[in-house]
């Protein structure tokens, strides 16, 4: 297997709150190779934004943050602001949701490209940077003639391709996107995602691709990692994943997304866990149909499967770290008893 650009080791990441730390990333472990595209799905709250900001040292002043990132060689975590912010455009590339918010509507595009490479490459003259610049805006689609426009000048789609430009045209090596068509339409989503496909092919790029969107994961990416309270609970080819997902979260979130044949929306009962004081056991054993005794004692540990797939479900053993009983139906009792515990 080639070297990945990026290792995730064994990331918690702790918010602190009025009530306690809460758990948003706990004991996350990826990889993600050059070229290939890693989506990252989950309900709302899951630890998605977190997981990918904490890769790239961006959280919130204050926020705890354990374990390794690690890029050629060296740790991310613990490393100063300083060496951080070089890193970030040459090497490292974010993508967020509102375009709007992180273009100058003061700045033409034409500046917002000067800023951009000169912050990196100092000494890149004005036709330089304009070559690069319309060559990043070109993979795009964006036209060579509205190089010297003002953000408003465009629409939301066209503002998110430029956002996107923006972070291409320094040639990053990992590129996290979280939930970049979240504010766009089907058809612009649609080129986005096409164009953040073509990406790997063309540039060798890591990318990690944050939605709840599993219609686009299915499209554009490789590998699929299913968060659930902070943690990974299954990952691995998007196709096998989607094909048989072995996880009953994953095949609950699967079912949840608007199915074109029955025109219905199934929603997974209950709510996501407290982050704060998560229930014992398997986070997702207060919803799950396939409960087990087991499930709300112990949390279930992580097991490789033969596809190469990574789960974390009793179900998928190992038999031998299961209590005697412990394989017996959860009654929901139980489960109410183990959620006040
Ligand atoms: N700055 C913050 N302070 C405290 N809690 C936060 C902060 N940002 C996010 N959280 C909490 O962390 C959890 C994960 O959030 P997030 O990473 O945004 O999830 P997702 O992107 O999957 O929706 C949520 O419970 C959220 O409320
Ligand atoms: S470990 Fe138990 S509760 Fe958790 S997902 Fe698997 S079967 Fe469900
Ligand atoms: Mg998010």
């Amino acid at each position: 297997m080639t070297e990945p650009v990026v290792s995730v080791r064994d990331l918690r990441v702790y918010y602190g709150t009025p009530r306690g730390p809460a758990r948003a990333v706990d004991r996350v472990a990826l990889d993600i190779a050059p070229g290939e595209t890693l989506g990252v799905v989950g309900e709302s709250g899951s630890g998605k934004s977190t997981l990918g900001r904490g890769i790239l040292g961006l959280l919130p002043e204050g926020t705890g943050i354990a374990g390794e990132v690690l890029y050629q060689g060296r740790n991310l975590v613990g490393m100063s602001k300083e060496e951080l912010r070089h890193m970030r455009g040459p090497e490292l590339g974010l993508i967020f949701q509102e375009p709007m918010t992180r273009l100058n509507p003061l700045l033409r595009i034409q500046e917002h490209f000067e800023e951009t490479l000169r912050q990196h490459h100092p000494k890149l003259d004005r036709d330089e940077i304009r070559r690069r610049a319309l060559e990043a805006l070109g993979r795009t689609g964006i036209p060579p003639t509205r190089y010297k426009q003002y953000p408003h000048e465009f629409s939301g789609g066209m503002r998110q391709r430029i956002m996107i430009a923006l972070a291409l045209v320094l040639k990053p090596k990992l590129l996290i996107a979280d939930e970049p068509t979240t504010a766009l339409d089907v058809i612009v989503e649609a080129q986005i995602i096409r164009l953040l496909a073509d990406l790997k092919k063309t540039s060798g790029t890591a990318v990690m691709l944050i939605t709840h969107n599993l219609g686009i994961v299915a499209e554009a990416c490789d590998r699929v990692a299913v968060m659930y309270g902070g943690k990974i609970v299954e990952e691995g080819d998007a196709r096998k994943v989607f094909a048989n997902p072995v996880h009953p979260y994953t095949r609950e979130l699967l079912r949840s997304t608007i199915s074109l044949e029955t025109k219905s929306l199934h929603t997974i009962p209950g709510a996501p866990p407290s982050l704060i004081t998560p229930p014992p056991g398997c986070l997702f054993h207060p919803r799950c149909p396939d409960a087990m005794r087991v499930c709300a004692l112990k949390a279930p540990i992580e097991q490789r499967l033969e596809d190469g797939r990574r789960v974390q479900c009793w179900r998928h053993g190992p038999a031998e770290a299961i209590p005697d009983g412990g394989t017996e139906p959860l009654e929901r009792e139980e489960i109410a008893v183990a959620n006040e515990a």
